[in-house]
């Protein structure tokens, strides 16, 4: 009797540890066969490495999965080297976003004794940049990531839309729960017209529920304690749902910019770049009518060149090339020696005429006025 209940026991044991064996084995092997591990530890790693540069610690937080994969989106300030200043000529739009969108967000306490329980002074749940192309709108997101001091996730539409189905409503309440653990939280959606446009019939039925699901956490952010706000930029605003539209009750107009905000931007582009003493900013800022700054940038770009081909050109700079070109290519890889360094090159200062001239490989670049696009149809 003694002998056949030591057998059920040991028979028992057995059956049960090979089941727990079995049960590992298979996890184990279920788990190597996940087409998307390697992608999921990626993102575990890449996602502590971000937060622990922003000072805070990923296993305090208790991240799950979804979480972690947001957080790649997430922007470290000192990744970042536009700032506030590097921008010409949006000094309104700059101090209005200052006053009345960062500061509600991040300093609360300023303003909750100004608008009592009904929370008017706090900071708007959506703020929409929008304009014509090449305006700075872009820009003007980087260089709040880098100033605001709020969490800043860059939110691509494709880290949001997965194959599998359920996938992306989980990751879109991911990013909410996410920018909640992290707030004062900025979400930047750019070029939004492309992820929230106008909903139609045609749409597919994952994507139709990932923007339901979006509007329906952006709703329930309502809450003063909530400090979570979506930033959007777009140049085609008349594409958007007029649903989201309404969500983003603060708007600004970035637009082509007029002859001050010309002359700011070029004086910050030709910052550091040696000009002709008669160089005459008005002359250039009267013909770059229609400009938008990033074909300023251009026509810098362009300008800039016009000296380097010259020298490149010239019988000078031919023999200067070639003979720097020499002394690279004779430095044997085995030469314990460090490199001659080469010798720096002698170009002449920009002048206003380097604006007006084209290369004729460039020529269709240079004096190209912005695309200009019609009345800001928010107004
Ligand atoms: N106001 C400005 N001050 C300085 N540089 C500017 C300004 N506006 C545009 N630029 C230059 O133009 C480039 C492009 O700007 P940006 O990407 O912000 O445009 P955008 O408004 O986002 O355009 P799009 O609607 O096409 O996305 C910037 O990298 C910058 O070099
Ligand atoms: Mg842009």
């Amino acid at each position: 009797m003694k002998e056949a209940t030591r057998k059920l026991a040991t028979d028992i044991f057995v059956f049960a540890v090979s089941n727990v064996a079995f049960y590992f084995a298979f996890k184990t092997i279920m788990k190597s066969m996940d087409p998307n591990r390697q992608k999921r530890l990626d993102a575990k790693k890449q996602s502590d490495d971000k937060l622990e540069k922003l000072g805070v610690k990923g296993t305090l937080l208790n991240l799950t999965e979804y979480e972690e994969q947001i957080a790649t989106e997430l922007i470290l300030p000192a990744q970042i080297n536009v700032d506030f200043n590097s921008i010409g000529g949006l000094d309104p739009i700059i101090s209005s976003l200052q006053e009345s969108v960062i500061a509600p967000l991040c300093y609360p306490e300023l303003f909750a004794g100004a608008s009592g329980r009904n929370g008017l002074l706090g900071a708007p749940k959506g703020v929409l940049l929008f304009g014509p192309p090449g305006t700075g709108k872009t820009m003007l997101a980087k260089a709040l990531a880098k100033e605001s001091g709020a969490t800043f996730i860059n939110m691509h539409v494709s880290t949001l839309t997965n194959k599998w189905f359920g996938e992306s409503n989980k990751l879109v309440a991911a990013l909410f729960s996410l920018a909640h653990k992290l707030q004062p939280s900025i979400i930047f959606i750019d070029e939004i017209d492309s992820f929230l446009r106008e909903r139609a019939t045609g749409d597919h039925e994952v994507t139709s529920m990932m923007k339901a699901e979006f509007m329906t956490l952006w709703d329930g952010l309502t809450s003063s304690s909530d400090r979570i706000m979506v930033l959007g930029a777009t140049n085609r605003p008349n594409d958007i749902d007029s649903a989201i539209l309404r969500r983003m009750p603060k708007r600004y107009a970035v637009r082509l910019p007029d002859p001050s905000q010309r002359r700011k931007i070029l004086e910050i582009m030709l910052a550091d770049t040696r000009l002709d003493p008669r160089f005459d900013y008005d002359e250039v800022v009267r013909r770059t009518e229609g400009y938008s700054g990033s074909d300023l940038k251009e026509a810098c770009r362009n300008a800039a060149m016009q000296p380097v081909r010259e020298y490149m050109r010239s019988a000078e700079g031919r023999k200067q090339i070639s003979s720097n070109s020499r002394r690279g290519s004779s430095d044997s890889p085995v030469a314990s020696s460090p490199p001659t360094p080469t010798k720096s090159f002698q170009t002449r200062p920009i002048s206003n005429r380097d604006f007006f001239v084209s290369d004729t490989a460039t020529a269709a670049t240079t004096l190209k006025p912005a695309r200009l696009i019609g009345e800001d149809p928010l107004d």
